[in-house]
């Protein structure tokens, strides 16, 4: 596994929000969080990549244990973290915002190299490179914080609700890049509230309620459970 979180237990204060969640990652695997809001999934994710401490748990990547390593190691190690609502730099230019992606020495060795490829993927943040990125619709700050991403050479991309508020047309655009990703052998772990958008790109889904995991699998069997159905639509 290149990913492996164990027990994890996740506090803000005395306020407890993640019980005991297990989840991995395998290399070049895409895999979903899901969950209702509030149920704790970018805490799970923001506690991989070490913006918030964990109380308790394991977390693996590639072997090496990462509790007590900080974020910016982390992300050196091959995690790249798009953070919820596409938290790009507004006053910088797409080019600027796309080369402080590659800060860490081994991808600043290949930074020309990535560049080109991150706008082979996003030919059009290559056409506005030039501009501020609070210049770019939602969907292409979006489509610029995933490039940012993919400057750090990451072996595992974390993204938090990548599709959250895009027109239908960009979700398609999207989809279609995280589909060529997955093929490169990138690994992938993605947040998403649509149960249905999330599973037509992971094989695999886990799903959060209330802090606990609820229920794992493959896509094809959460696709189809009343206990999902439940989880999401109540009752
Ligand atoms: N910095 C914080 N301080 C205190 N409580 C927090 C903090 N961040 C999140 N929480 C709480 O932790 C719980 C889980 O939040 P989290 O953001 O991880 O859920 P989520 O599943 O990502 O939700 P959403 O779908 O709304 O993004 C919620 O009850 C939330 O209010
Ligand atoms: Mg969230």
């Amino acid at each position: 596994m290149l990913l492996e979180v164990r027990d994890l237990e996740v506090a803000y204060g005395d306020y407890q929000v993640v019980w005991g969640v297990s989840l991995c990652v395998a290399a070049g695997e895409s895999v979903a969080l899901l969950g209702p809001n509030g149920s704790g999934k970018s805490t799970v994710v923001n506690t991989i990549s070490g913006l918030v401490e964990a109380k308790a748990g394991e977390i693996r990547f590639d072997g090496l244990s990462l509790n007590a390593r900080p974020t910016h190691v982390r992300a050196s190690l091959g995690i790249a973290h798009v953070l919820e609502r596409r938290r790009v730099f507004p006053h910088l230019t797409v080019l600027q915002n796309l080369t402080l992606g590659a800060w860490h020495p081994a991808a600043k060795a290949e930074r020309a190299r990535t560049l080109e490829r991150v706008f082979a993927l996003f030919p059009h943040l290559s056409e506005c490179k030039s501009q501020p990125a609070l210049t770019l619709s939602g969907g292409e700050q979006q489509m610029l914080a995933l490039g940012r991403g993919l400057m750090a050479l990451p072996r595992l991309l974390m993204v938090d609700e990548p599709f959250l508020g895009l027109a239908p047309r960009v979700v398609a655009q999207m989809k279609s890049v995280f589909a060529a990703l997955a093929a490169e052998g990138l690994a992938i772990l993605f947040i998403e509230q649509n149960v249905r958008l999330a599973l037509s790109l992971a094989g695999r889904g886990y799903i959060l309620e209330s802090g606990r995991l609820a229920i794992a699998g493959d896509a094809a069997t959460l696709i189809d459970s009343p206990e999902v159905r439940r989880i999401f639509l109540g009752g």
